[in-house]
């Protein structure tokens, strides 16, 4: 079972991303023959400042390098390194019908959301295509804002096999279970672009900031309150053990609870979590040729693969 998953690299990554996403990922790599890129090409979209889109592809990958992403076991590289996926774009956005792209909610609401569209962010549902038909994926673990492009993928994959013969795989989605819903510091969902989240490598001040610094209500020590409607109640649950969890909803219910001890106890549940990773992750910043190292043959393992499926293609519909 070949499992492949892009990751945009667009900055610093948060517990809602390590919990709706990077966990996962670090799971599937025990599961299958896995592949992991970083979608650069696609950060293009919306990313148009070099040095930024280089920090962010540096800092991806060793964020996942730190927190468990095991080169011996997954295929790790960078989307730009192969450029068999441009040249398959093409061949794929030929037989691409326009009103495909134009029913992707991911571009409508883009669009929506102020982003001025170029063809880039239009066809980006192709080029994703070309990640995932390019290696011969079976699956694609994505969060289900994704779905939508996985389908494309496949109904795309299914016109160019419909045209020129049984040439490519049919790839599926596998939708990630949500973490529940991650509150960010103002407890709507944590997202970098609402600047409320909370990042995974933070640590000592900064993440005590940030912490401290979780909206909560300001009823009375001694009131009894209702630990669901608590942020940073919502947060520990995340990371807590299940009898802690129903020990601080006890707490809550029962009156005199100083929101200062349960955002102490936060703190430290993140530092027993990530702790070794945010050690990993500095050791890994020292080395940058291990990192390249990584990448490199993680592309070159991509590549054999990607080499061949695009051959088939371009002999298929008479190229070659
Ligand atoms: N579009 C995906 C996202 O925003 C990233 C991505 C790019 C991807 N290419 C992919 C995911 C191929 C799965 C397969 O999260």
């Amino acid at each position: 079972m070949r499992i492949l998953s892009g990751i945009q690299p667009s900055g610093k990554l948060h517990l809602g991303n390590y919990l709706g996403a990077i966990r996962q990922h670090l799971e599937l790599q025990e599961k299958g023959d896995a592949f992991f890129f970083i979608a650069d090409l696609h950060a293009l979209t919306t990313v148009k400042d070099p040095q930024l889109l280089r920090e962010n592809v540096r800092d991806v990958a060793l964020d996942y390098l730190a927190l468990g992403l095991d080169p011996a076991k997954a295929a790790f590289y960078r989307q730009s390194d192969i450029h068999e996926i441009p040249e398959l774009a093409w061949l794929l956005t030929t037989v691409t019908p326009m009103g495909l792209l134009e029913r992707c909610t991911s571009y409508k609401d883009k669009i929506a959301r102020g982003i001025s569209p170029d063809h880039g962010l239009f066809s980006y549902p192709v080029l994703m295509a070309a990640d995932i038909l390019i290696v011969d994926a079976d699956i694609v673990p994505v969060g289900k804002d994704q779905k939508q492009h996985v389908e494309v993928a496949r109904d795309i994959a299914g016109s160019f096999n419909h045209l020129y013969g049984e040439v490519l795989t049919l790839p599926q989605e596998r939708i990630l279970p949500e973490a529940g819903v991650v509150p960010g510091i103002d407890g709507q969902k944590m997202s970098k672009s609402y600047g409320n989240d909370i990042g995974i490598f933070l640590e000592g001040k900064e993440l005590k900031e940030r912490v401290m610094a979780i909206v909560t209500d300001s009823a009375p020590v001694d009131a009894p309150k209702d630990p669901d409607a608590n942020n940073v109640f919502n947060l520990v649950k995340l990371f807590a053990p299940s009898e802690e969890t129903a020990e601080w909803r006890a707490r809550f219910a029962a009156g005199g609870l100083k929101y200062s001890e349960i955002k102490k106890r936060l703190i430290a549940l993140l530092d027993e979590r990530f702790g070794a990773a945010r050690e990993r992750r500095k050791e890994l910043a020292k080395d940058s040729a291990y990192v390249e190292d990584v990448l490199t043959r993680g592309a070159e393992k991509a590549r054999t693969i990607a080499v061949a499926t695009l051959k088939r293609a371009r002999r298929a519909c008479g190229i070659e």
